[in-house]
């Protein structure tokens, strides 16, 4: 097995059993999109990118008990796969400062390998799947699925709020706003029809919530 397969396998074991939404499916997609946006991107290394999106979510603090424990093993993992200590680390430097909340708390700088597998995740939650993967998430922690009066958070007031917000005030507390925070000028195109769609159905579920004809 080549190396890229071999961590596809390690993927595949960890997160065979996910309910909430980063199952493999969400992982093959954001490797496919990595693959997309790597066309346009000829200045990037495939192998790491392509790797980087396999393990962007497998020592997530949000999936795992004990990120030092999951990060240990993947560690000894890479090494076993033939890894050097420079790629591990170029790997570790993506999966660590990728997620949304990493980059708000530190402003690190990715590199251009790790803002291609970053706008992949980004894509995989907004469009068509955006909206299936939010009510799949949602429905898993029984999130109510709207409430006309409720007011979108903001970062400031966030912390006030519940951790869970109504299913369709997620998508103006976050999955709106996904397209301006694109890397790449594949992404940035992408982004801008998928949030048009979300848009629209946003339109068609708030007329049907009122029982317009
Ligand atoms: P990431 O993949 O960046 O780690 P999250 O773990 O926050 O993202 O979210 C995984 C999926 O669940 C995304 O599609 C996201 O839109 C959705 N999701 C996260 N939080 C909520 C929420 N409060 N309500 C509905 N969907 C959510
Ligand atoms: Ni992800």
């Amino acid at each position: 097995m080549n190396k890229v397969n071999l961590v596809a396998k390690y993927v595949n074991d960890k997160l065979a059993n996910d309910k909430t939404g980063h199952n493999i499916d969400h992982i093959q997609r954001v490797v496919k999109m990595a693959k997309l946006i790597l066309q346009s991107e000829p200045a990037a290394n495939a192998q790491l990118t392509i790797v980087s999106a396999y393990l962007h979510d497998v020592i997530d603090d949000k999936l795992v008990d004990s990120v030092e424990i999951e990060s240990l093993k993947l560690r000894l993992y890479l090494i076993k796969c033939d890894f050097s200590n420079g790629e591990i680390d170029d790997i570790f430097n993506i999966i660590n400062n990728m997620s949304f909340s990493k980059n708000l708390k530190f402003k690190r700088t990715l590199s251009l390998e790790g803002q291609i597998v970053q706008d992949a995740d980004r894509l995989d939650a907004i469009g068509a799947i955006g909206i299936a993967r939010a009510f799949y998430y949602g429905g898993h922690f029984g999130d109510v699925i709207y409430d006309e009066n409720e007011r979108p958070r903001t970062l400031e007031n966030a912390k006030q709020y519940r951790k869970h917000t109504t299913i369709i005030n997620h998508f103006y507390e976050k999955l709106l706003k996904i397209s301006h925070q694109m890397n790449t000028k594949t992404a940035i195109e992408i982004a801008a029809r998928r949030t048009q769609y979300m848009q629209d159905f946003l339109k068609e579920f708030k007329l049907e919530y009122k029982a317009k004809r």
